[in-house]
């Protein structure tokens, strides 16, 4: 085939995901940024990669982390190859992360689109345990200690905690067991039902016709080739090019050989579970792992169902006055958020302080209304104070859960050093 062979060919699969006629306002770049596409498209090269790097890596305590060393040192482009799959493996939790919050700010999860939404969900939890499961495998320091303190977490759930974190190892610690179970779910498993659910997302999208448009906007019909796919092609030569100069300048992180006996300080949970870490140095562990996870995903699962009077489906931030109102809200919940880090942290010993109230209610109950009682005064303060309709209260209360998290996430990643503590 020549090249113009191929490009027809390439059109061709492309026209399989898409009708043959796009709404002229779906393709502007500003309704998705293109967030979904990346996605796949990082799926697509975290699948390729994968594959290869089976060739390479033995699932075994013994010789995991001796593989990758002579993957990264002797084999051609082994180096290359191992980057390309940690920083598309990255990029996917961040570009998954940013596509919900998309969505979910562009007024398109409501009505027909409500079931993509409860799909994407899983998809995001499908995210980060892919990611996790991956994280183990070079059997370095970082990956074992990392591993162990999130499993360790998963044992303060109530009741089924302890037989679930021993369940996820295989043993009541991270061993051989842990690295194999851990393979399987990375390399089989999770790839299947992440196919199976992005096939069915992508359908769903398609059944809603297409992404969301404004519906008060003039509308015309365009073909999808050139206007939709010519842009997805751009976007997806920018996306590979960027990774690959990423994976070529910075190499993967690996640390020594995971040594069960010495555990560095201190020891952080990946990245995007820092915020968990973060709550857990505040908050007793049955609200921080069990009772608050809870509660958010009640609330995310519940967005799309609950009745609303003024919701403007495809317009971001639903008006003028909600695009207002996320911006105040986005920054009281980064100053609420520090205020009360900082006051957990030096300020409050409610264990010490009222050592005959059971726990749970000392550091975990009232120190969740530290943050709530705060939150909902100033949720009531917008309702009257700017006559917020009940799309706004809800978009509110997103933004503040979103931005806690990421600021939890930071502090943690970048504020905490020996012994966990702030500045240290
Ligand atoms: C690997 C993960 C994912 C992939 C590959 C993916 C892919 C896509 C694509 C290609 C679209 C259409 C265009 C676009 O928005 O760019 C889309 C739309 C959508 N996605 Fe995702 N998605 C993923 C994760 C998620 C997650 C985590 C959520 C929510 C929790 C979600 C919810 C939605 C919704 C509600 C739509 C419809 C939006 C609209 O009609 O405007 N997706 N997704």
């Amino acid at each position: 085939m020549n090249t113009a062979g191929h490009s027809k060919a390439i059109t061709k699969l492309l026209l399989h995901l898409h009708p043959n006629k796009v709404d002229e306002q779906s393709i502007k770049f500003t309704r998705t940024f293109g967030l979904g596409g990346v996605a796949a498209l990082l799926f697509v090269i975290l699948f390729i990669t994968g594959m290869l790097l089976r060739f390479a890596y033995v699932p075994s305590v013994k010789e995991a982390y001796d593989s990758i060393i002579e993957l990264q040192n002797n084999v051609v482009f082994g180096q290359l190859l191992r980057n390309l799959h940690y920083w598309s493996g990255m990029g996917l939790v961040l570009v998954s992360f940013l596509h919900v919050i998309r969505v979910f700010y562009s007024q398109s999860i409501y009505y027909e689109r409500r079931k993509n939404w409860i799909y994407g969900l899983l998809m995001m939890f499908l995210v980060l345990f892919s990611n996790f499961t991956g994280y183990l495998l070079p059997w370095d320091q970082l990956a074992f200690w990392a591993v162990t303190i999130m499993t360790n977490m998963l044992s303060y759930i109530p009741f089924i905690g302890d037989a679930l974190a021993d369940m996820v190892r295989g043993g009541d610690e991270v061993t051989e067991i842990t690295l194999l179970r851990f393979y399987h779910f990375h390399t089989g498993l999770l790839p299947l039902l992440m196919v199976f659910l992005m096939s069915i997302h992508f359908w769903l999208v398609r059944k809603s016709k297409g992404v969301t448009v404004q519906t008060s906007e003039k509308r015309e019909m365009v073909p999808t080739h050139p206007n939709l796919l010519y842009k997805e092609i751009v976007v997806a030569l920018i996306v590979i090019v960027a990774l690959f100069l990423f994976s070529m300048l910075v190499n993967a992180p690996l640390q020594d050989k995971a040594n069960p006996l010495i555990s560095p300080n201190p020891s952080k949970a990946p990245w995007y579970f820092m915020g968990f870490q973060e709550l857990l140095l505040h908050i007793h562990p049955g609200f921080g792992i069990f009772v608050i996870p809870l509660l958010v995903t009640a609330f995310l699962v519940y967005i799309p169902y609950m009745k609303y009077t003024d919701l403007k489906v495809g317009v971001w931030f639903n008006s003028d006055k909600g695009k207002k109102l996320t911006l105040i809200t986005f920054v009281f919940a980064v100053l609420l958020t520090l205020v009360v880090i900082v006051t957990s942290e030096y300020f409050l010993d409610l264990r010490d302080w009222m050592p005959q109230v059971p726990v749970l209610i000392s550091t975990g109950l009232l120190l969740l209304l530290l943050y709530m009682v705060p939150a909902a005064a100033y949720l009531y303060y917008i309702k009257s104070k700017f006559d917020a309709a009940k799309i706004d209260i809800v978009m509110a209360m997103f933004t503040i859960l979103i931005t806690a998290y990421i600021v939890m996430t930071i502090v943690g990643s970048l504020l905490r050093g020996e012994g966990m503590h702030l500045f240290a």
